[in-house]
């Protein structure tokens, strides 16, 4: 099988040593060094230019590397009639679910505080409630928002979470669509956002959302920037409606130094990190796809581009 391999990180080597590790009969060639493009059989990408599809008339599956495809349907509105497929990588959403348990219990213990009077040799204890009193809001139901309910859960939060679709499997209360974000956001101190980014989910976190939170609440945003409506982050921060966000991911990345989001006191930025994926176990779950379309069996995690996840 010839797969074509295209990244934006700097461990495409990483990449390719893993999946001729794990799969010696691949052909794997590197973008843009592919030779025929009629050749190749399955593209795995993430951000790929423009051009990346130009000639390859036998393509059979575009897989891409992260979790998100938005940025694929974005810059390629025109994608070659073949299966799509988002990476869902356990150990990947893991990864994701303790950056948001970190998140939880920065705010939950007061860390964020305690950062700001370590800054001024402060010594004051302040109280703080159990887990069980913390309500914890995720949006989002797929593999990561599942795992991070999950591991809250088992530390004794009080979990919720709001989806587009009833989730019964969820073992937490699934409040479900525009009808039920109104009581979820009311009953939600720590927001902590998983959504895909598509046209409906773009630019949720704003003004109108912030005020149906409780006063004083915390917004975890590790989806993606275009989630977020800056201005009216820092407008909520400013009113005390929120008391503090950790932000992941921003609308342009590198996130440019000029922001005022990094030297906010109330917001901590960290770098596109919260779920890097790991190559290794990823090219498992990768290879794994391939064998499926070499038998022809059913592949794992097709994206459906009208509903853009
Ligand atoms: C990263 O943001 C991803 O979608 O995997």
């Amino acid at each position: 099988m010839k797969v074509v391999l295209q990244t934006t990180w700097n461990t495409t080597a990483a990449w390719r040593a893993e999946l001729l590790r794990q799969a010696p009969d691949l052909d794997v060639r590197i973008w843009p060094e592919i030779g025929d493009p009629a050749e190749i059989d399955v593209v795995l990408c993430w951000q790929p230019p423009p051009d990346l599809f130009t000639g390859m008339r036998n393509l059979r599956l575009i897989q891409v590397l992260g979790a998100g495809v938005d940025g694929l349907l974005r810059s390629h509105p025109q994608l070659p009639p073949v299966p799509v497929a988002r990476l869902v990588d356990p150990v990947m959403s893991r990864r994701m679910a303790e950056y948001c348990l970190y998140a939880t219990l920065r705010f939950h213990r007061q860390f964020d505080i305690y950062e700001r009077q370590l800054a001024q040799a402060r010594w004051e204890r302040h109280q703080h409630a159990d887990a069980g009193e913390i309500a914890v809001g995720v949006m989002g139901l797929g593999a990561i928002g599942s795992a991070t309910v999950q591991l809250l859960r088992q530390l004794g939060y009080n979990v919720a979470a709001w989806a587009r679709s009833p989730h019964p499997e969820a073992g937490v209360p699934v409040f479900v669509g525009e009808e039920g974000l109104p009581a979820f956001l009311a009953r939600t101190r720590i927001l902590i956002c998983l959504l895909p980014l598509t046209a409906q989910t773009a630019s949720i976190l704003d003004r109108r959302l912030f005020e149906q939170l409780p006063h004083g609440s915390y917004l975890v945003n590790a989806a993606r920037g275009e989630h977020l409506v800056v201005p009216h982050l820092l407008a909520a921060l400013e009113s005390g409606r929120l008391e503090g966000a950790m932000l992941d991911v921003f609308a342009h990345e590198p996130l440019p130094r000029s922001s005022p989001l990094w030297r906010h006191p109330k917001i901590f930025v960290t770098p596109h990190t919260a779920g890097i994926t790991n190559p290794r176990t990823a090219t498992g779950v990768i290879v794994e796809q391939l064998r499926r379309l070499e038998r022809g069996e059913p592949l794992l995690h097709l994206v459906d581009p009208s509903r853009g996840y």
